[in-house]
């Protein structure tokens, strides 16, 4: 291109209205939500960057293919297009259609883990260590020391840790039923996996006789980052990145949600026929025939095209932009984030940009409020409340405490990105006014989706 302008490689063709709202208002509809974000009515919401789950805009393509359906209940047509694509794209030999990712989580670690043993990870999801956790298994994370900190700068933040990897399979291999890594690494900022270091992995889990599964949400997202980042695979498309990132493993859970760039949908595909029959019988129990599995025809056929899409070249160069965009501004203006910006949000280090306030006071809280009442700016914390309470019901500081600000793909232009910039910027300004938080309602398990919380001081 001769031009230095990344644009949206998209024109708009249908829009969708935004709600202004007063400061007073928001201060109301937050209290009413007991100061929980998750609980607010969405339409309270200018802008909405809780997530890029199930938030992005479909294509003209896509609402076509919907169109064309077929919603047989048993042997649907639209279930071999996906089926075609999925295999295409990762080489499975079994594909599991779900409702969303953590149905295939659900599916897979019922089917295959015993109370007592242990999954190994780059950084677990919230719901795929509730999944785990809730077998009576453990989740062990063992992403790289640079992926715990959020201002360390490395091109592969997401990676796991090799060595720690092969202690635990040394020592207590007997007890891991199956290696599991995550790309991008949500939890851990939206870091990238490198290829080099899915093809360890692929050598430790030969060496010691586990199969590898990827949580693979993001899975082109960080294709491109491979693309951009590790030498000698600049001259390949993502796509063949991708391929030969599923190549390595032997099966993975997937929301197609993200990089389905679909509103619902997932699946869990692997190569083991066993599993794979006892994954399928679970299936029918809890989400559907095998050729629908919760979603309806046109679902099916939303994510094949979506899938298909998500790895053009200039989607994935806007895509990564624009939130590398969104990140630079940030810095410049002196708010810590997660560096180098991931590829789905960008995520502030509210640990350090709000040091008065203890972890179990929760600033992440703290700041996800304090934005939505200046600007009705929704993001998410990902910190103490997400991950400090345990089984037992103690609670501990999580190793971060971020907020995550996650852009939903195609949705938002370069000017409601700088609005974003703009308050993040005049919140932090302001920091010295925010205090923490209490919880004084709370569930058990996943407790940030439905705490009512109370403001300290
Ligand atoms: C890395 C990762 N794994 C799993 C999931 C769960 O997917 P879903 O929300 O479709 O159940 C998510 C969702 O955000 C995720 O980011």
């Amino acid at each position: 291109m001769a031009f230095r302008t990344i644009i949206e490689p998209f024109r708009v063709k249908s829009v969708e209205a935004i709600k202004f709202t007063t400061r007073d208002e928001r201060e109301a509809r937050l209290r009413e939500a007991g100061y929980n974000v998750f609980q607010l009515h969405a339409d309270d919401v200018l802008i909405d960057l809780l997530t890029d789950s199930g938030t992005g805009a479909m294509s003209s393509m896509q609402w076509a293919a919907i169109m064309q359906a077929d919603e047989s209940y048993a042997g649907s047509r639209s279930f071999y297009r996906f089926r075609d694509v999925v295999s295409d794209l990762t080489g499975f030999r079994h594909i599991i259609p779900t409702h969303q990712g953590r149905a295939a989580e659900r599916i897979l670690f019922h089917t295959v883990l015993q109370p007592g043993q242990i999954v190994p990870n780059n950084n677990h999801f919230d719901t795929t260590r509730a999944n785990i956790e809730v077998e009576d298994a453990e989740a062990v994370d063992l992403v790289i020391p640079e992926g715990r900190i959020p201002s360390a700068v490395h091109p592969f933040k997401g990676n796991i840790d090799i060595a720690a990897l092969e202690r635990l399979l040394a020592e207590r291999g007997d007890r891991v039923p199956l290696v599991m890594v995550t790309v991008t690494n949500n939890s851990g900022g939206g870091q990238p996996v490198s290829l080099e270091n899915l093809r360890s992995v692929r050598r430790l889990c030969d060496r010691y006789r586990k199969p590898f599964f990827l949580d693979a949400c993001r899975f082109a997202e960080n294709a491109w980052f491979i693309k951009t980042r590790e030498a000698g695979q600049g001259h390949r498309t993502p796509k063949e990145i991708a391929q030969e990132m599923f190549s390595l493993a032997d099966g993975c859970t997937m929301s197609a949600k993200k990089d389905g760039l679909a509103n619902i949908g997932g699946f869990l595909a692997m190569n083991d026929d066993g599993w794979a029959e006892a994954a399928r019988n679970l299936l029918i129990l809890t989400e559907g025939f095998p050729t629908y599995g919760g979603l309806a025809g046109y679902d099916l056929e939303a994510v094949a095209r979506g899938l298909e899409e998500v790895v053009e070249e200039p989607y994935l160069h806007y895509r990564i932009r624009s939130t590398e965009y969104l990140g630079t501004k940030l810095t410049e203006s002196g708010v810590p984030i997660i560096q180098p910006p991931g590829g789905h949000a960008i995520y502030i280090d509210a640990r350090a940009l709000l040091p008065e306030i203890p972890p179990l006071e929760y600033p992440g809280i703290a700041l996800v409020n304090a934005l939505y009442v200046a600007a009705g700016v929704r993001g998410v914390e990902i910190g103490t409340v997400m991950f400090g309470r345990h089984p037992d019901g103690s609670e501990t500081p999580a190793t971060m405490d971020l907020v995550r600000l996650a852009i939903p793909r195609r949705v938002y232009t370069q000017s409601h990105i700088d609005y974003v910039a703009e308050a993040v910027v005049d919140v932090a300004a302001g920091r010295a006014r925010l205090a923490g938080y209490r919880i004084t309602e709370a569930p058990a398990a996943l407790r940030h989706f439905t705490a009512r919380f109370e403001p300290l001081g």
